[in-house]
């Protein structure tokens, strides 16, 4: 019989009802096999059906552990009940009107709640679609503002699919491949003075690699508008840098008036224990970018800036879309539930996971490092096939997980997680490792 939303939502750990992937899973993996952009990156046999809290279930009525929460975007668990009353209730009202032509309260509303949590003070808000069309925003208003063409990124990081993200980007080659020519004038330092996304290579500090390399001998630190950071690296590995790193890029772009930019897509609300990871690091950035976490799902991208860097001219940025109604709604009430208990959670459930996970680490010679803040935890291997098999094991015992950078594998559950559900993760984890042990 199926179970009621809050029954689901109560379960401390998977039930399986059929081998992993079910029939039903195989029918729609075959179906869309035949007619969806083989673009896609695909993980796994996973076809979701319905979800709640941190539970969710497939087409064949097997329930898992969310451990990805739907890849960090479903923050306070799948279809929390004042998210989806609250997108109930604004798609009674009004469903979309452009806030690009005319004056949607709501999107003023969300604008001004984003100013209250903002980590600088004083700020304006574009909302867009998504993540990546927050960037792209940030690179033209960077750009528009500073009147300065080029921008610097780091290699590991991920900011989006389209063209002027996907440039930024520098994680994996093949997000780029058979795209070129990228947008001109980016260019791209090491990740702190640490690459595990690059195995052991010898490089250099990376503050000595902007000044000597790039500041020295490609382009003056007068000509870079702006530099694009991911607080913590998220599709590269769940890398957090250290804390002389990130005020080393604040002190240089407060030096040669270049707008430090934190991608915050995936670290932002609440992720790591605080609303946004550069809080860590006690830094004020220029522009901070949401998404993802942001509307519980809903699609939604934010670029908030310094108000004083808004000067792009009336009409000269926009969307049709962007910031509608809906996920706005749904962003309002998220925000509430993370400010009000979820990052404290966050924090408190993400020590319990990342202490368990370093037990883990010392019975499993594989596991090679355990890092992360709050619930945005990474677990790196000896090697991609250790990562690929682990999670492949995983998922048969019914947690969701998700490989990142070059052979770790992310761990970023809903916010709304609990002790039960932490402890089952854990449980489910360790014997995906041990399994990959025995097999090996
Ligand atoms: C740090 C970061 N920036 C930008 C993006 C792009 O977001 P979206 O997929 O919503 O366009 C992502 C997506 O994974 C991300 O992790």
């Amino acid at each position: 019989m199926s179970l009621s939303y809050e029954e689901l939502a109560e379960l401390d750990e998977p039930r399986l009802v059929t081998p992993i992937p079910g029939p039903n899973t195989q029918a729609v993996v075959e179906r869309d096999e035949r007619v969806t952009s083989p673009s896609l990156p695909r993980a796994y046999a996973f076809a979701p059906e319905r979800g709640a809290g941190v539970m969710v279930e497939d087409v064949d009525g097997n329930v898992f552990l969310d451990l990805n929460s739907a890849i960090a975007v479903c923050s306070t668990g799948h279809a929390h009940p004042l998210v989806t009353e609250a997108i109930t209730r604004q798609a009674g009202k009004l469903l979309h009107y452009s806030a690009s032509d005319f004056y949607l309260p709501i999107y003023s509303e969300l604008c001004s709640r984003i100013d209250d949590i903002a980590p600088m003070t004083n700020t304006r808000t574009f909302l867009a679609n998504s993540g990546t069309e927050a960037v792209e925003a940030a690179l033209k208003l960077a750009r528009n503002h500073t009147g300065r063409q080029y921008a610097l990124a780091f290699f590991g990081s991920f900011h989006g699919r389209s063209y002027g993200s996907v440039t930024l980007g520098a994680s994996k080659a093949v997000y780029r491949a058979g795209f070129g020519p990228m947008l001109p004038s980016v260019v791209h330092a090491p990740y702190a003075d640490c690459l595990y996304s690059f195995s052991d290579l010898e490089h250099p500090d990376s503050p000595g690699y902007i000044e000597e390399v790039i500041f020295k001998r490609l382009i003056k630190p007068s000509e870079l508008a702006c530099i694009v950071v991911e607080p913590v690296l998220g599709e590269g590995g769940y890398v957090v840098p250290p804390r002389r790193w990130m005020e080393m890029l604040k002190s240089m772009c407060d030096e040669h008036g270049i707008l430090l930019v934190a991608d915050e897509v995936q670290s932002g609300m609440g992720r790591t224990g605080k609303m946004w990871a550069i809080e860590h690091f006690d830094i004020e950035p220029d522009i901070i970018l949401s998404g993802k976490g942001i509307a519980s799902g809903m699609p939604l991208g934010a670029m908030t800036a310094r108000s004083e860097l808004m000067t792009w001219p009336k009409g000269s940025h926009g969307s049709t879309y962007g910031g509608n109604p809906v996920s706005c709604a749904a962003a309002l009430a998220t925000i509430d539930l993370i400010e009000g208990e979820l990052q404290v959670n966050a924090a408190k459930i993400g020590e319990l996971l990342k202490d368990g996970l370093l037990h883990m680490a010392a019975r499993h010679d594989f596991i090679t490092e355990v890092r992360g803040l709050g619930l945005m935890l990474g677990v790196d291997f000896s090697s991609v096939q250790i990562a690929d098999a682990v999670e492949k094991a995983a998922f048969e015992r019914g947690a969701l997980l998700l490989q990142a950078g070059e052979r770790a594998i992310r761990m970023s559950p809903p916010l709304v997680i609990n002790e039960r559900q932490a402890d089952a993760g854990l449980r489910i984890f360790d014997q995906a490792c041990a399994a990959v042990t025995a097999a090996a």
